[in-house]
């Protein structure tokens, strides 16, 4: 991955202990705990440690087709915060935006996306989620259909990185943006609930007037394993608190929703079962 220097960050430690790339940095092992895309397919039983459901690639296929007419797609720059090693949050956009800044603070999961954007055959295999998307969702049923906007995102995709714990979140270059994204990055990461909410108000000043925050938080998460480790959230967060929240940092909050799992698989992976969806206006 190509960056350049005055977007390269020095790695910030805690101790001798990188905590977040420490947690982060296993790009693939996250995305086959958390991301399994076989959820798309009809009658495959959701996981227990599931961060993915139907319902995901649903939300943001309504949002962009609800709001894209609310900016200019020629020029409209999208934002997704804390991406992780993850693309799917963004595929619904692709027709409806000019450029697509993929920001994280670890570089395993950047270099992640980037093996993707340059095709590299060990990236992970994406291809699931667009023909879920292109296909099912948009109707569009052909398979070059899907090849275009596989192509399309790789052309729109820019890679960058990201501190939510910084004063200064995302380079300057990137921002205000039209669409600032982020999914299970903002409730997870901060260390208390006032940083959080300070995060917010950061947030609402990277985009533009009249901009979109569209989100995904994991609702009353206490801790979730990853790997062999157990991780304990600092905070936790109800549908009403994060609506509270975004109204206190100023956003006009035009959906919230969430989606659960049965809690029968509350078991070993995470201690929450219930995912909100929010989407709110500056
Ligand atoms: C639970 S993962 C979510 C990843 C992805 N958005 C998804 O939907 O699966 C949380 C992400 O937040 C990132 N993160 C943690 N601390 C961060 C920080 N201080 N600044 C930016 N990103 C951070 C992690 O690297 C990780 O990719």
């Amino acid at each position: 991955m190509n960056l350049s220097p005055e977007l390269q960050r020095d790695s910030v430690n805690d101790g001798d202990i990188d905590v977040m790339e420490e947690r982060f940095n296993d790009a693939k092992k996250y995305m086959k705990e958390f991301l399994p895309l076989s959820v798309l397919e009809e009658n495959t039983p959701m996981l227990a440690s599931s961060l993915i459901s139907p319902s995901t690639a649903q939300y943001f296929h309504n949002f962009y087709q609800q709001y894209h007419k609310e900016w200019d797609n020629s020029t409209a720059l999208l934002l997704e915060l804390g991406g992780g090693p993850c693309i799917y949050s963004y595929v619904s956009a692709v027709p409806h935006v000019a450029k697509i800044y993929h920001s994280d603070y670890v570089k395993a999961n950047l270099d992640e996306v980037s093996m993707w954007k340059n095709k590299d055959p060990d990236a992970f295999d994406w291809s699931p989620y667009f023909k879920h998307v292109v296909q099912k969702l948009e109707g569009r049923t052909s398979s070059c259909a899907v090849l275009e906007r596989e192509d399309k995102l790789r052309s729109l995709l820019r890679l960058i990185p990201c501190d939510i714990k910084a004063d200064v979140i995302a380079p300057a270059v990137t921002i205000p943006v039209d669409i600032l994204s982020s999914s299970f990055c903002l409730g997870s990461s901060y260390d208390t609930l006032e940083e959080y909410k300070v995060g917010l108000k950061k947030v609402y000043d990277m985009i533009t007037p009249n901009g979109f925050f569209v989100s995904q938080t994991t609702i009353h998460l206490t801790w979730f394993k990853h790997g062999n480790k157990m991780y304990y959230a600092a905070f936790s967060l109800s549908l009403e608190d994060v609506k509270q929240y975004y109204k206190e940092a100023g956003f006009n909050v035009l959906h919230a929703d969430t989606w659960s799992k049965p809690k029968e698989l509350i078991t070993g992976s995470i201690s929450a079962a219930e995912y909100a969806f929010v989407v709110a206006r500056k």
